[in-house]
């Protein structure tokens, strides 16, 4: 008898076909992965186990009895706990406080009693966190360990992971695959979900693939391998990107010096950071997610002023410019945000002319056929899937990226800012934008490479540097980086 059994689930959204006639089973005590690449619909399938989404069609079993789950209310009481990346506790209660957050609704159970039971919990698990604590002094980690307890509490017998890893620092990363191990010995049954294939073989029994929708494998982990599990997940092998070993970096072109800057919120996000940044180099800059990155991405391309700090491009100061004098004096930049640096309702070739616009100009008229031929070149150049009147919102993120990267590399800056320039993009997207940085960088340019996924970082990096808590806490070459290096220093451990 299985504890889940999810049998030709559908589910669309308008036209995407998010879940397709999908069969998923999940026995007694395993731990079992959901691995499929970004929108492939892992998470709108759990949403469904979890009572968040209802599906067109298919069933669902529990210990093998049939279930309607119409809300995670009902869920909870069928025994299913569901910890996503966003989490849903109050920063101002304390750990136990949190845990008990809306289960007891009449009866008043007494502090201690909690807590002696929070530590019991977390005893027989390995799952640490301090009862006490108030949620808001805890680190991500810690919040993620309280989700876990909080289900368990709850009596989950079936726990999801949304892509748990996705928060945290490898060592940490470490410490929830031992208490997941733990949970199963004692009787759970586990859905972990992540799209990284390292994962995935480290602590899964067995392993789903999903690919757009539908499942293209149900394998046990004794019986596949990181290859074949690639090729279920894309359709192909991956090839990922070739660079030259020894290479001699350039001068120094680029120096940020003690910036500070405060976030949306007006808060400090930015502390005292400082970096040189060579010519023909990339340096990455590894963090978990918001420690700063956002906030230094938006002050070195102008859309937020430091308070304090200078940025330097070649002698020439760029503190406090304007974006467009940054991109004047040789700054390219692909944002963090794609539609942050386009504009949805023009066309292909309009974004392409957009930040050169003088160039289309005769006889004081923006010369339409000028417009378009720029567009045809780039889009052969960077194998855009799009003519150049479509709108650009209509393109998918892949596409989409690259017309932000032909348009800023087509000045062929100094500098190239690049922000979480694969996040949400297809393997071969992302193998794209990733040769060209280091095409960027083989010509000379400076390539500043902010991203949350380490594998990039160290995969691109001649130089790596760990962002943590707004401030630089270290350089070194990519030679002498290691996963737990690089993650200790993630956790602000030194
Ligand atoms: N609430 C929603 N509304 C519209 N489309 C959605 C919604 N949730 C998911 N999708 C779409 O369904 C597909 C699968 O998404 P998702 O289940 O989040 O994938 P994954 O978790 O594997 O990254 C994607 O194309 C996504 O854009
Ligand atoms: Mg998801």
């Amino acid at each position: 008898m299985y504890a889940v059994e999810m049998l030709g689930i559908t589910k669309r959204f308008g036209n995407v076909l998010a879940n397709d006639n999908v069969h998923f089973c999940l026995e007694q005590g395993e731990i079992h992965a959901l691995l499929g690449e970004n929108g492939a619909g892992k998470t709108t399938l759990m949403r469904i186990l979890y009572g968040l989404y209802k599906a067109d069609a298919g069933e669902i079993f529990i210990d093998g009895k049939k279930v309607e789950i119409t809300s995670p209310k009902q869920a909870i009481q069928a025994g299913i706990g569901m910890v996503t990346q966003h989490f849903t506790l109050v920063p101002t209660l304390t750990v136990a406080e949190n845990i008990i957050l809306g289960y007891h609704d009449k009866q008043t159970v007494s502090k201690t009693e909690i807590e002696a039971k929070v530590k019991a919990a977390s005893e027989k698990y390995g799952i640490h966190v301090e009862p006490g604590a108030l949620v808001r002094q805890l680190s991500v980690g810690e919040r993620q360990r309280v989700e876990i307890l909080k289900a368990l509490y709850r009596n989950a017998r079936i726990l999801i992971m949304d892509e748990p890893t996705a928060v945290l620092v490898p060592q940490e990363v470490e410490v929830l695959f031992e208490s997941l191990l733990r949970l199963v010995k004692s009787g759970l049954s586990v859905i972990f979900i992540s799209h990284k294939l390292h994962e995935v073989m480290a602590v899964c029994d067995r392993i789903t693939v999903l690919r757009d929708g539908h499942v293209t494998g149900t394998v046990s982990k004794a019986a596949t391998t990181q290859q074949s599990l690639a090729n279920m997940m894309v359709g192909r092998e991956t090839f990922g990107v070739s660079r030259q070993s020894k290479r001699k970096t350039g001068k120094v072109i680029y120096t940020v010096k003690n910036l500070c800057a405060c976030n949306s919120q007006g808060l400090p996000a930015l502390n005292d950071c400082c970096f040189e940044l060579h010519a023909g180099e990339i340096l990455g800059v590894a963090g978990v997610s918001g420690n700063g990155q956002a906030e230094l991405t938006q002050v070195l391309t102008g859309l937020v002023k430091p308070t304090k700090g200078s940025v330097k491009l070649d002698g020439t100061d760029l503190t406090n410019a304007e974006p467009h004098d940054i991109t004047d004096a040789g700054v390219g930049r692909t944002p963090e945000d794609r539609h942050e640096g386009s504009i949805g309702t023009l066309t292909v070739a309009e974004n392409l002319a957009l930040e050169d616009l003088d160039k289309f100009i005769r006889h004081g008229m923006l010369d339409q056929s000028l417009i378009i031929e720029n567009a045809r070149k780039y889009i052969e150049e960077y194998q855009i899937k799009a003519s150049p009147t479509d709108q650009l919102r209509k393109l998918s993120g892949g596409n989409m990226q690259k017309v932000i990267l032909a348009r800023a590399l087509s000045r062929k800056p100094k500098v190239v800012i690049a922000s979480q320039p694969t996040r949400g993009l297809d393997v071969g997207a992302t193998e794209y934008v990733r040769n060209r940085l280091l095409a960027e960088r083989d010509r000379g340019a400076g390539v500043l490479l902010v991203s949350e996924d380490l594998d990039e970082i160290i995969a691109l990096s001649d130089r790596i540097a760990v962002i943590y808590e707004g401030c630089i806490k270290g350089i070194m070459p990519a030679a002498e980086a290691t996963a737990e290096k690089l993650g200790m220093m993630m956790a602000g451990a030194c």
